[in-house]
């Protein structure tokens, strides 16, 4: 018997574009509505203050993926020069439990973590969003920025915040030769940004305390928040004004809850998750005037539904190495 390993290159090198990855993502949410997918809530291990490293386990009937994550995040990774957000993937054959792959997972994260964006603002945005705020211009805000150009065809500004102006820079770079079309504004604070935003992303460090910058009156009626840092960025009274709380699954969300540690300050209603936005259970926006929040934790059907794109393109091409196992 033996397994493919794919090296992040390997992973990159076959080209999956963010139109396929929210396409799989996409459906990955209508089968977890339709109740065909298996995804207990991930636990995690913390061996360094506001450090995680969690195990992310799925299986999605239909695509016939099953695997499992097991990711890091490290805020003081930055700090060495280092990613926060570090893993691998393995996939398992569903019929044998036999080991497939094994696989780097920070390219399928940035991509999958993006396309969940490019989902609830498929959703719930306001169709015509025409200005994008972001909060954190590090990995995960360059592939949601990615996302919500497929999404919102009206898409023209960007206003950008970092707590470091110079990263708030190399972001405007990247993504200014990616789109060209779009206008870049380098934010000095978080409430500059939040302006004329019809969506907001925010996604800096995860903190077990945070001081989250964006407070209830700044997001605008019409408006959706996505998080992808859990309560790291906004207030509970900025949750909590919004017409709709959403999230990408509810049993996750309330299961991490349940530590103690995060979402203490959430609203006591949950309106729905992504997989029932995806399968028509829910509808999503129902007016141009709505606030909504979506709180994207990150599943891991996710991350399976892109592995098993990926897994099929590298059978086909022979791409990474054959290890015997
Ligand atoms: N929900 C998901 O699916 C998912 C998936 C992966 C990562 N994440 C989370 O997204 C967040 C960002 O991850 P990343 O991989 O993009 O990290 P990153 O290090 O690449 O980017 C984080 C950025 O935030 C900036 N920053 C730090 N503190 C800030 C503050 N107080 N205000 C403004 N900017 C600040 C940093 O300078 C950096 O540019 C982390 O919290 C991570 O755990 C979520």
């Amino acid at each position: 018997m033996e397994m493919i390993y794919l090296s992040r290159k390997d992973v990159e090198a076959l080209n999956m574009t963010m139109k396929d990855v929210l396409a799989a993502v996409d459906n990955g949410f209508r089968l977890k509505g339709l109740g065909k997918t298996e995804m207990p809530p991930k636990p995690g291990i913390h061996p360094r203050p506001n450090a995680f490293i969690h195990a992310m386990p799925a299986y999605v009937q239909e695509v016939e993926s099953a695997g499992l994550k097991w990711v890091s995040g490290y805020p003081s990774n930055s700090n060495k020069g280092l990613p926060y957000i570090t893993g691998l993937l393995v996939l398992n054959d569903p019929d044998t439990g036999i080991p497939l792959a094994v696989m780097d997972c920070a390219w399928i994260t940035a991509m999958r973590t993006g396309a969940s964006v490019g989902v609830a603002a498929k959703y719930l945005a306001r169709p015509d969003s025409r200005t994008a705020g972001i909060l954190g211009c590090g990995v995960q805000a360059r592939t949601s920025l990615m996302a919500l150009v497929e999404t919102l065809p009206r898409l023209k500004e960007v206003c950008c915040c970092d707590a470091f102006p110079a990263a708030t820079r190399r972001f405007i770079d990247e993504m200014g030769k990616l789109f060209s079309k779009l206008q870049f504004i380098a934010c000095a604070k978080p409430a500059d940004m939040m302006q004329d935003a019809d969506v907001v992303v925010t996604a800096i460090p995860i903190v077990v305390k945070p001081s989250p910058p964006l407070e209830a009156g700044m997001l605008k009626a019409g408006g959706l928040a996505i998080s992808l840092d859990y309560d790291a960025a906004w207030t509970s009274a900025a949750m909590k004004e919004c017409d709709k709380f959403c999230c990408d699954d509810v049993g996750q969300l309330l299961a991490t809850r349940e530590h103690g540690v995060y979402f203490g300050g959430i609203p006591k209603k949950i309106y729905a998750d992504l997989g029932e936005l995806a399968a028509g259970k829910k509808k999503g926006r129902a007016n141009d005037r709505e606030r909504i929040f979506a709180m994207n934790m990150g599943i891991a059907v996710d991350d399976m539904v892109t592995a098993k794109v990926i897994y099929e393109r590298a059978v086909n091409t022979g791409a990474g190495v054959r290890l015997p196992l």
